[in-house]
């Protein structure tokens, strides 16, 4: 491993003073003495992009992250220079650039004040090892800066005081502070004075991050090879660094609505009979769920895209009887392919020479599950369109789902580094490199073209990939899990962490493997992990199944009714998980948000861990804890509904929560709408003929949006959707309820039940769009809640 050289000067170089300016639209070029370009691109007046040569000339400019629809275009754009920098002023951000030495101060534009200076800046190392160089950046930091980000690490949310290595890798129960694990996301925020910025290091080697751990005011990142590239975001507001990050790299189309039910995996289900059986647990019990998944063993001997003739004799078959009982198929796909001439996905493979090879020709064998394999090489466009048409008969014929893409860091069993070697060779989409440059990308390259093969054969219906290693931009084509965590309580509270954390790395979709993949939790741990899990985007219990059963009922009667009970309050909630989809997938904003994202100005919240919000409204708060009766927790500023009693809580500090097992801290932000379905046993078991809007009262003003459509298809992007904004004003005889609504698409239901909760009056009169309502024409109920046409755009309610 190389480490930073930071401390000894030795070995590093740098560049010298500016010759020569040059300015190419929105592109600036400075050149210095010694031969090193900085290339500056001004993508937004809040985004600039910083790209640094040392030997004169730029290589392709190539990534696999950024999303080819990123917005780009600036207000506003001024250069300037005076005795000692060049001045580059937007309506943001103002950038000096130092004549004698390259380094860089950005500024606020607003007030002047500094958000992120260089301290040594760009320097490098020649590398004697591979050829080019190793880049180094390193910043200033700033009085009480916090740093988060990084995707999946298994580490406090403030990363500041770590450093931290990017290297997707399979890390079969992981720990606390095992680093890297299965993803690599070089990208982090920071936060200091109530300003915050982001730092993405588009760099596909392995990188380095040290959070003020090597020097306590220094942040450093270096690669180990390319380009030191990276794009420099401003907020000030964390959530729009967050927010135009996934702009950058992008963000996945809407999933089918079933996508977000509830899933039940185990390695594995077979044969036939006991995944029926499974399936049919579910039903007898009444535990809500969407998916059902195969793991490694549907296959025979491993072969990916075939199905064991024993466990599985009519494959076809049993997936149409699954779906006639609301479960879709999910299956397990590896990159390894087994060496077998009698194999046709191996044989044509090798016939169009798609498998990845050693530096001097030979092919790249290794070890996985099948035994010996070769290893599509994805990072080829003709690689990726082949794999996407193996899916042709799972997809079209048999009727599968879904697939789960895992072992693509890549991995390879019992090889020192369990992975490719570095010298493989890889196409990149025509820029030829090794596995040190596409190590990190391999498992995107994977998912993506799993990602257009069941596009493709899914069409009209959305597809459903799920990934374990992933590079920035991933979340593009597929969901996410954290890989094999361990069945114990610090594992629910890292499985927390990870999600919010991925959230603020752009990756949203995500969840953990609830209950633990490895070893068995007691019925108290799967029930806890199973409250965290429903507030998860991707909500789905799966072990290794080596130490008994993790099914919702593997436990004792108490316990499986604890699990009913969440996964009811999920289904009920899917309308504002929809959502809250839809708002990542169209205006970019993370699913769940950690407290310090949510109000960055109040510094309790920077090294808060455990508490998060879910979509916009809802504040949760797992118990991290054996025998726990509740727990304290801190309410972020503001008022605060509990979920269960509806007493109202003003936050801004710590309070103790009661939460027995079948209970958990959840609030609901004060003038929230929460839209909420019956309870189904899977997506469309029912028509939905009412929807339910709690309405919780607020003496203010707050917005809340409901989005709607076909549940699967792509009838909405030709605008049969239905979007709802509502606007809530309260006073203290007085509740107003505006709509503004947007698109074609006409909904099932036809009323709205209103829950009015915590109403400070009693009700006197009701007027829906400007027309006094009898009371009892809206049914109200004495109950505080009553049903109304759908169509309603205004609605008041006076005491
Ligand atoms: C890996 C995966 C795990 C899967 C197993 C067998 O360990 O992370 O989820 O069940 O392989 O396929």
């Amino acid at each position: 491993m190389i480490l930073n050289t930071e401390l000894e000067y030795k070995g590093n170089l740098f560049p010298s003073n500016i010759i020569d300016y040059k300015k190419d639209v929105d592109v600036l070029h400075f050149s210095t003495s010694n031969n090193i370009i900085l290339q500056l691109t001004v993508l937004r007046d809040s985004v600039l992009r910083f790209r640094y040569t040392t030997v004169g000339k730029f290589n392709k400019d190539f990534s696999y992250a950024i999303d080819e629809k990123a917005s780009r275009g600036y207000n506003h754009l001024e250069i300037s220079d005076d005795k000692e920098k060049y001045i580059i002023t937007t309506s943001k951000l103002i950038c000096h650039i130092f004549k004698t030495d390259l380094r860089k101060s950005i500024f606020d534009a607003k007030d002047n004040t500094i958000i992120c200076e260089d301290e040594l800046g760009f320097h490098w190392e020649e590398s004697y090892e591979l050829g080019g160089d190793i880049v180094k950046m390193s910043k200033a930091a700033q009085n009480g800066e916090s740093y988060y980000g990084l995707g999946d690490k298994p580490n406090h949310l403030n990363l500041k005081g770590k450093r931290f290595e990017n290297w997707a890798t399979d890390s079969y129960a992981y720990g606390k502070d095992t680093d890297p694990i299965y993803k690599a996301i070089p990208f982090y925020t920071g936060l200091h004075n109530n300003k915050s910025y982001g730092i993405f290091f588009d760099n596909t080697f392995k990188t380095y991050f040290d959070f003020c751990q090597e020097r306590r005011n220094v942040t450093s990142f270096w690669a180990q090879g390319g380009e030191m590239n990276y794009y420099f975001i401003y907020g000030p507001k964390m959530q729009d660094v967050v927010t135009s990050y996934t702009d950058l790299t992008g963000t996945p189309e809407l999933p089918p609505l079933w996508a977000l039910g509830y899933h039940q995996c185990k390695w594995s289900y077979y044969p036939e009979s006991n995944v029926k059986e499974v399936t049919a647990k579910f039903r007898e019990l009444k535990i809500p769920c969407d998916a059902i998944y195969l793991d490694i063993d549907y296959m025979e001997g491993f072969r990916c895209f075939t199905w064991s003739k024993d466990y599985f004799p009519n494959p076809k078959r049993m997936v149409k009887e699954l779906a006639d009982d609301g479960f879709k198929t999910v299956v397990i796909i590896d990159p390894g392919i087994k060496i077998d001439m009698d194999y046709d996905v191996f044989r044509e493979g090798l016939e169009k020479d798609y498998f990845c090879k050693r530096a001097d020709g030979p092919y790249m064998k290794g070890k996985v599950w099948p035994g010996e394999c070769y290893f599509p090489d994805f990072t080829r466009p003709e690689v990726r369109a082949w794999w996407a048409g193996l899916f042709k008969e799972l997809i079209e014929e048999i009727g599968v789902k879904g697939v789960w893409n895992d072992m693509n860091e890549p991995a390879v069993m019992d090889v020192p580094g369990k992975t490719f070697p570095s010298d493989v060779r890889h196409d990149y989409d025509g820029n030829p490199c090794s596995h040190q440059k596409a190590h990190n990308i391999y498992g995107m390259q994977m998912a993506r073209a799993t990602y257009h093969g069941l596009k493709k054969f899914n069409y009209p219906k959305r597809p459903f990939v799920i990934t374990r290693s992933a590079y920035s931009g991933t979340q593009r084509y597929t969901s996410t899990w954290m890989g094999d965590n361990v069945a114990t309580w610090e594992h629910l509270q890292i499985a927390n962490i990870q999600a919010q954390r991925l959230a603020l790395s752009g990756f949203s979709f995500a969840g953990s493997d609830i209950g633990g993949f490895a070893e068995q939790p007691n019925g108290e741990l799967y029930a806890r992990w199973i409250q965290l899990g429903v507030f998860h985007p991707f909500c789905r219990t799966h072990s290794s199944g080596d130490h008994g059963d993790q099914e919702p009922w593997a436990f004792d009667e108490e316990i499986t009714n604890v699990v009913r009970k969440f996964i009811e309050i999920r289904y009920q909630l899917l309308p504002y998980l929809y959502t809250s989809f839809y708002q990542y997938s169209q205006d970019n904003v993370p699913m769940l948000k950690s407290l310090v994202l949510f109000d960055q100005e109040d510094s309790q919240t920077h090294y808060r861990t455990d508490e998060f919000i879910c979509g916009n409204q809802l504040l949760i708060c797992p118990i991290n804890e054996p025998n726990a009766k509740g727990r304290r927790m801190y309410i972020p500023k503001g008022d605060w509904y509990n979920f269960w009693t509806n007493n109202m809580v003003s936050g801004g500090k710590e309070t103790w929560v009661d939460a027995d097992i079948d209970s958990m801290p959840i609030f609901i932000k004060a003038g929230a709408i929460i839209p909420k379905y019956p309870v189904q046993q899977y997506v469309g078991e029912k028509i939905i003929e009412e929807l339910t809007l709690d309405v919780y009262y607020k003496n203010g003003k707050e917005d809340s949006e409901l989005y709607e459509d076909a549940d699967d298809g792509y009838d909405y992007t030709k605008g049969r959707y239905s979007l709802k904004k509502f606007n809530l004003a309260g006073s203290d005889d007085k509740l107003i309820i505006r709509i503004h609504k947007r698109g074609k698409y006409v909904t099932s239901y036809n009323t709205f039940k209103i829950n009015l909760i915590g109403l400070p009056f009693k009700v006197k009169s009701i007027k829906v769009d400007n027309e006094y309502v009898d009371l009892k024409d809206v049914k109200f109920n004495g109950d505080n809640s009553l049903i109304i046409s759908k169509e309603f755009t205004n609605l008041q309610i006076k005491g």
